[in-house]
């Protein structure tokens, strides 16, 4: 059986995809990106914005039309769209076979090979009946496959599910639950193994990363511990939580040498009446000290944001406070989104969608503006430098470079311990292997550089 799985949306679901692939592979199946070809077409959803769940819906149209036509194939919805919308997905869309909420993605062979006349539906146990039982996730996550991971060396590592913060606009805690820590000896066995196949940078996965907690350990506890494990070189956390912001985290972050100097620390307004509006838990004078924190603690630290442009009430003035609090905090980027009403938020029930469409696309516009500002003289001040890029393979504009690199090398693409994105030209062997580069030129959201090492070390 051939199966087409393409995935939207966060790390997370990412995550999630390359175990399910693990899972569908050990029960005999083969994975293809063809999806004209597939027997089995699976969407891996996201529910965060509107417009995420309607590409979902023109893929699944697709799908089932194909299916009308007389083509005998197997159609399932995965993730936070399919636990958002459950059963009604099936009468939006005649011939979907399966819907399967996050929580339940370690029984979804069973289900593919169960595939009958009658859909299947296994969704996640509402909020209100308590925390749900964590045994089949973690048997979805204890049965990845070490050695096929996103990228060559590196791994994303799950450290926590869920989320209880509630922000108002935010469907998150609604479709993957109350925030639940993994324990640190799971943690720490999931990345010993990955380490014996090779990956050397692991990137922790959470909602709220900053808010683990298991057995009285922290994330700044599970981040010693982890940076004990040998044969690791980088380690990164996502996504932080600027309220109750540990400082120890911080400390870790310049003490131990396998934490990256990169934070992702989203502040979502620069505005204190659009964040109270939010239900952030933070002012904008307790997110200006964490980030004055981060960058005395920790020499050379990138920081890197969110925001939402367009929330219920937003004003000019708020408007420009989210600008001025991106070039305060000096961000290497930050991704910045539309405020996209959802179904069932706190946000969606008590505010109007007020601010205009177009007005939305005019701050987008002018915030993406500023960050590129900011990102690019960011990046000038690391031309001359040099630092250590783990390379993630060539580059895919390498076939649109000005000038062609050297015969047997290609354009490669890298990763700082930072974040930066780096392009230079190398052999294509270099994939998965650290690099010293030279850093010779910097856009907004690229550094040129040459190879100083030329051989990995
Ligand atoms: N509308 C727009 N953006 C949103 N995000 C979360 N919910 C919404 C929404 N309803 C953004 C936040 C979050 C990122 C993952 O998506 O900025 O950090
Ligand atoms: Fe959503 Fe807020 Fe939780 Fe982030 S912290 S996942 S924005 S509710």
């Amino acid at each position: 059986m051939k199966v087409y799985l393409e995935t939207m949306g966060c790390q997370m679901n990412r995550l999630d995809s390359e175990l399910v692939e693990a899972a569908l592979r050990a029960a005999g199946m083969e994975l293809t990106d063809d999806a004209r070809g597939a027997d089995v077409l699976l969407y891996n959803t996201c529910a965060v914005r509107r417009h995420a769940e309607d590409k979902v819906h023109s893929r699944l149209g697709w799908a089932c039309r194909r299916k009308a036509d007389g083509r005998r194939i197997i159609i399932g919805v995965l993730g936070c769209m399919a636990q958002r919308l459950g059963e009604q997905l099936l009468r939006r869309h005649d011939g979907l076979d399966i819907v399967c909420g996050p929580g339940q993605l370690a029984g979804l062979a069973e289900m593919i090979a169960a595939a009958g006349p009658q859909p299947k539906v296994a969704l996640d146990p509402s909020r209100r009946d308590g925390p749900p039982g964590d045994d089949a996730v973690e048997r979805l996550d204890a049965g990845r496959d070490a050695a096929h991971t996103h990228l060559p060396g590196q791994a994303y590592v799950r450290i926590m599910r869920g989320c209880d913060k509630f922000c108002s606009y935010c469907i998150v805690p609604l479709v993957r639950g109350p925030e639940r820590s993994r324990p640190s000896e799971l943690i720490l066995a999931e990345l010993r193994r990955l380490v014996d196949a090779g990956v050397t940078q692991a990137t922790l996965l959470g909602q709220t990363v900053n808010s683990y907690r298991h057995d009285g350990a922290a994330l700044a506890d599970l981040l010693e511990r982890i940076d004990g494990v040998d044969g690791l070189r980088r380690v990164r956390f996502v996504t932080n939580y600027p309220a109750d912001f540990d400082r120890a985290i911080l400390q870790a972050m310049r003490d131990l040498p396998t934490v990256c100097e990169y934070l992702h620390i989203p502040a979502q307004s620069g505005s204190d009446r659009v964040l109270r509006a939010m239900g952030r838990r933070y002012t904008r004078s307790e997110y200006d000290e964490l980030i004055d924190a981060a960058r005395e603690t920790v020499p050379g630290i990138a920081i890197a944001g969110d925001f939402i442009v367009g929330f219920p009430g937003e004003r000019e003035e708020d408007f420009a406070a989210s600008a001025d609090l991106i070039r305060r905090s000096g961000y290497k980027n930050s991704f910045i989104f539309k405020y996209s009403p959802r179904p069932d938020t706190s946000a969606d029930k008590r505010l109007p969608d007020d601010v205009p469409e177009p007005v939305k696309r005019r701050r987008n516009g002018e915030l993406l503006a500023v960050q590129e500002e900011v990102s690019l003289a960011g990046n000038r001040q690391l031309v001359g430098r040099t630092m250590e890029v783990l390379v993630e393979g060539p580059s895919p504009r390498a076939d649109r470079q000005p000038v062609p690199a050297p015969a047997g090398q290609t354009q490669m693409l890298g990763r700082t311990r930072g974040d930066h994105i780096v392009v230079f030209d190398g052999p294509a062997s270099l994939a998965g292997q650290y690099v010293d580069v030279e850093v010779t030129a910097a856009t907004a959201l690229t550094l040129t550089a040459r190879a100083a090492t030329p051989q990995a070390r």
